[in-house]
């Protein structure tokens, strides 16, 4: 797209391996670039409750792990930008519950709404978690002193992060969004990206689930959310 990245060619991801990461030494540098390279997918900000080790969860599993919310099924795939699949991707998820509070905090050290998974032979992936709602951003301090000021709401509007890596392409660190959310227009940190708004369905109780679980009669949400990696 811009003069800059066509004007540097540069390999595509080589194939991911299950045993090998991408340095993430650089995940500031990479949220905060907001140039997306070619088709790859959007970054934005890291945000303050990432946990380095959440829990491993297989494809399919539930990454909620207990947590209050609507049960939310997210499936995609990890591609590079020419379209090949990154079989191995490391695909880390977190997000707040329905009360708006992330696990960590709550000062019981409980752990849940995040998980680590790692994509399939296809570069598919899928999960269960969250219908993503809205929290505030800790407003004491500075901070509330700047919202204060500016006459903003500490809110945010309701997303759920990703970070997902692949050797031989850059870390990406996203969020995904929902369309309809009345605070995209004022999200308290500016994250939201008009790429990054996705389209949830939301499923009647008693609706088939994609892979057959049983949600005691609740309803649920879906989404599909696609990756693709830049190259290093
Ligand atoms: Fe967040």
């Amino acid at each position: 797209q811009s003069v800059s990245n066509s004007m540097m060619w540069r390999a595509p991801c080589p194939l991911a391996t299950p045993a090998g990461h991408s340095p993430r030494s650089h995940l500031l540098a990479d949220a905060l670039n907001n140039e997306a390279y070619r088709n790859a997918t959007e970054a934005t900000v890291f945000g303050p409750f990432f946990v380095d080790e959440a829990p491993q969860v297989e494809a399919g599993g539930d990454i909620a792990a207990g947590a209050p919310g609507e049960p939310a099924w997210v499936e995609g795939t990890v591609r590079d930008v020419d379209g090949n699949p990154l079989p191995g991707a490391r695909i880390e998820v977190w997000e707040a519950d329905e009360e708006g509070l992330y696990d960590v905090q709550h000062d019981d050290g409980r752990t849940y709404g995040r998980g680590r998974l790692v994509a399939d032979d296809d570069g598919g992936y899928r999960f269960w978690g969250l219908f993503p709602t809205p929290y505030p951003i800790p407003d004491d301090g500075p901070v509330g002193d700047l919202l204060a000021a500016t006459g903003r709401s500490p809110l945010r509007a309701s997303h759920l992060h990703f970070m997902v890596s692949a050797p031989g392409c850059r870390t990406l660190v996203t969020h995904i969004f929902v369309r309809g959310d009345e605070l995209l227009e004022r999200d308290s940190v500016f994250g939201v990206k008009e790429s990054l708004v996705h389209d949830w369905e939301h499923h009647s109780a008693g609706t088939p689930t994609p892979d057959g679980r049983d949600l005691d009669g609740r309803g649920w949400a879906s989404t599909r959310f696609d990756v693709v990696l830049a190259p290093l």
